[in-house]
């Protein structure tokens, strides 16, 4: 069955309490990437109908800090989905409940492999993007890939078609 990215959209929030912050009150980036990495794995769960691991996590900046007593909201959507792996795209801000303003804090990219039931990569249901933003992120999903797997040590860059052809064009 083909999906949408919409089909794996999962909206999280969090509330910072003052065990989830480091020493200047800031909500701690390894407890962000905790939250991020489970609502990515539920939106892919959600694509493939099946148990899924983390592969690999894309460089993460963070933007602004998320203060103590701010909510965190997560939104994940799967991208593309490859073989057995997936792409997820998150989308993180923080809001003062107070004023109820939001800021972005970073956005990211997380790959997943879905399991079959010993625990090996399984197919992954095909995607088929809808907005404008989707078709730009499927699109980018393959050199991204690309790139994810030759730092992986799993892909020789002169096989990597489309990320060269990013380069060559200037
Ligand atoms: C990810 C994992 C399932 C890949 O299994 P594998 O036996 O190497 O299988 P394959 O080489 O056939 O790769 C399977 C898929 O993973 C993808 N993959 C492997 N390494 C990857 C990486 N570093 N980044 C992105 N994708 C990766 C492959 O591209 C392939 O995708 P495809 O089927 O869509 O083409 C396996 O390495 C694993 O279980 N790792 C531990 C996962 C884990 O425990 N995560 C939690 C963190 S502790």
């Amino acid at each position: 069955m083909v999906k949408k990215p919409a089909d794996s959209l999962i909206v999280m929030t969090e509330l910072v309490l003052p065990n989830d912050t480091n020493v200047f009150g800031n909500l701690m980036g390894g407890r962000l990437m905790y939250w991020m990495d489970i609502a990515a794995a539920l939106s892919a769960q959600k694509h493939s109908n099946a148990p899924v691991v983390t592969a690999s996590v894309d460089n993460i900046s963070f933007l602004n800090a998320i203060k103590l007593g701010n909510a965190v909201h997560i939104e994940a959507r799967v991208t593309r989905a490859f073989n057995s792996s997936m792409e997820v795209f998150l989308d993180v801000w923080g809001e003062d409940l107070v004023t109820q303003q939001k800021y972005r804090s970073n956005t990211a990219y997380y790959t997943f492999v879905a399991l079959d039931e010993h625990s090996r990569p399984k197919a992954a249901q095909p995607i088929e993007p809808e907005t404008a933003d989707d078709v730009e992120r499927y699109n980018g999903a393959l050199r991204r890939r690309q790139l994810r797997l030759i730092l992986g040590g799993k892909m020789k860059p002169d096989d990597a078609k489309e990320l060269k052809e990013l380069f060559e064009k200037g």
